[in-house]
């Protein structure tokens, strides 16, 4: 179990107020950080900030007088996709840190700047790359590390999601100028490959893809919805649609610094339109000596299978978890945790490395993981287009 930590001499501030930006403040006020400011719309700030209790309140979408407050350390940044880069950048320009959502930016080209700005900084950056600290996603990664299962040979798995499995579903990121030119890929399966990436301990050198779009055309109401919430079809216009619903796509992972996995192969499937799955970022990790599966939809346990010894089923918060991944968990066994605890340990970890001056392990997400899985995304792109395999 996790020793308590005092967080309260930090401070954040949030810009966004939609889906996530509200998981960010829970968290960070569970974790005990001193959320001081809001920014977003004007309405919808004010409203946010009374009902969280937030002092300091930026409409307007006013991010550089937030910016500009003395009493912010730390933005996070959880506004849509093409605002991630202009903002970070000028939040790293006003000295503070910042915890940025996925994905990093629109393209590669803004992204490197984005990682060169962070790296003159001497600030943290992270990106929000949070399923890296579910108990489970410690687990296996420790496992692998540990040589629990021997090389690794393959891994497969999915990203399944059914919010927009209607024509009539209406987001942002549905428009490739407003979230960028992947969606399904780009919003959820850089989760997927990020997670994998880091239990395996290696970077994806080369992808094969196949991208498709179901719903060629789709209704949009006509002013803005916020995510997973429905609109009114009455006042809904039609639009051709330039993103894709789905995604088949192979990946070669290179070297780890561990001796277990050095060329690994994976598949993965990606949907946004797969009738029953809420939020399921599934993985098998198959090695010669055994393998480890976990499903984000079932957080508190992983199943180990054995070719020649019976099958387990380990739960977090019990003996079966190492030592290490306890570190990453507040409750007992028996007591599930899930989607907003992982975001609470990953801010957890981001402000220690912060208050220690950088000298916890750097286990969450940076700028140049958030860049990288760009170029993946771009990667997957021209693999589309062109069926055939492309190194990164
Ligand atoms: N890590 C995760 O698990 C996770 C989950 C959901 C969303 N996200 C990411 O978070 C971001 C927001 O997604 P969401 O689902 O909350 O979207 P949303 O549409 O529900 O909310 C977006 C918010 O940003 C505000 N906004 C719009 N333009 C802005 C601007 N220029 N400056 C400041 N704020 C602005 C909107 O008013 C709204 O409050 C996206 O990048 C998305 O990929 C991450």
């Amino acid at each position: 179990m996790s020793k308590p930590k005092t967080l309260s001499h930090l401070r954040a501030g949030v810009i966004g107020t939609g889906f996530i930006g509200p998981v960010h403040i829970e968290a960070l006020k569970r974790l005990g950080v001193q959320v001081t400011a809001i920014c977003g719309s004007t309405k919808n700030a004010q409203a946010t900030a009374e009902k969280w209790g937030i002092p300091e309140v930026y409409g307007d979408y006013d991010y550089e007088s937030m910016f500009r407050s003395p009493n912010v350390d730390v933005v996070h940044i959880t506004s849509p996709n093409k605002v991630h880069v202009v903002q970070s950048l000028a939040a790293l320009k006003a000295g503070k840190h910042v915890v940025c959502e996925k994905p990093l930016g629109m393209n590669s080209k803004e992204t490197g700047r984005l990682v060169k700005a962070a790296a003159k900084s001497n600030r943290v950056f992270a990106v929000n790359y949070m399923c890296r600290f579910f108990p489970g996603v410690l687990q296996m990664r420790e496992m692998v590390k540990r040589g629990d299962l021997g090389q690794i040979i393959h891994v497969q798995g999915h990203f399944f999601q059914d919010w927009l499995l209607q024509q009539t579903d209406y987001n942002w990121r549905l428009l490739a100028s407003e979230g960028g030119k992947l969606r399904a890929v780009g919003d959820i399966g850089t989760h997927w490959i990020d997670a994998v990436s880091f239990v395996l301990g290696a970077k994806v050198e080369s992808v094969f893809a196949t991208l498709e779009t179901f719903h060629k055309t789709r209704l949009r109401p006509k002013g803005e919805v916020q995510t997973f919430a429905k609109a009114d079809p009455k006042t809904m216009v039609r639009y051709k649609v330039d993103t894709e619903d789905f995604a088949s796509i192979l990946l070669k992972f290179g070297k780890a610094k561990h001796r277990y996995v050095d060329g690994v192969h994976a598949n993965a499937s990606i949907s946004q339109v797969a009738a029953g799955w809420k939020c399921s970022l599934a993985a098998g990790i198959y090695g010669t000596e055994g393998s480890v599966q976990w499903d984000l939809q079932h957080p508190n346990e992983i199943i180990v299978g054995r070719r020649d010894e019976p099958n387990q089923i380990l739960q977090r918060g019990t003996a079966g978890f190492m030592e290490d991944v306890a570190n990453f968990t507040d409750y007992p066994g028996g007591h599930p945790e899930g989607f907003p605890d992982s975001h609470k340990m990953h801010y957890r970890a981001v402000y220690e490395h912060i208050a220690s001056g950088k000298r916890t392990p750097l286990l969450f997400a940076t700028a140049e993981d958030g860049h990288h899985e760009v170029r993946l995304c771009e990667a997957i792109l021209k693999s589309n287009e062109h069926q055939r395999w492309i190194n990164v």
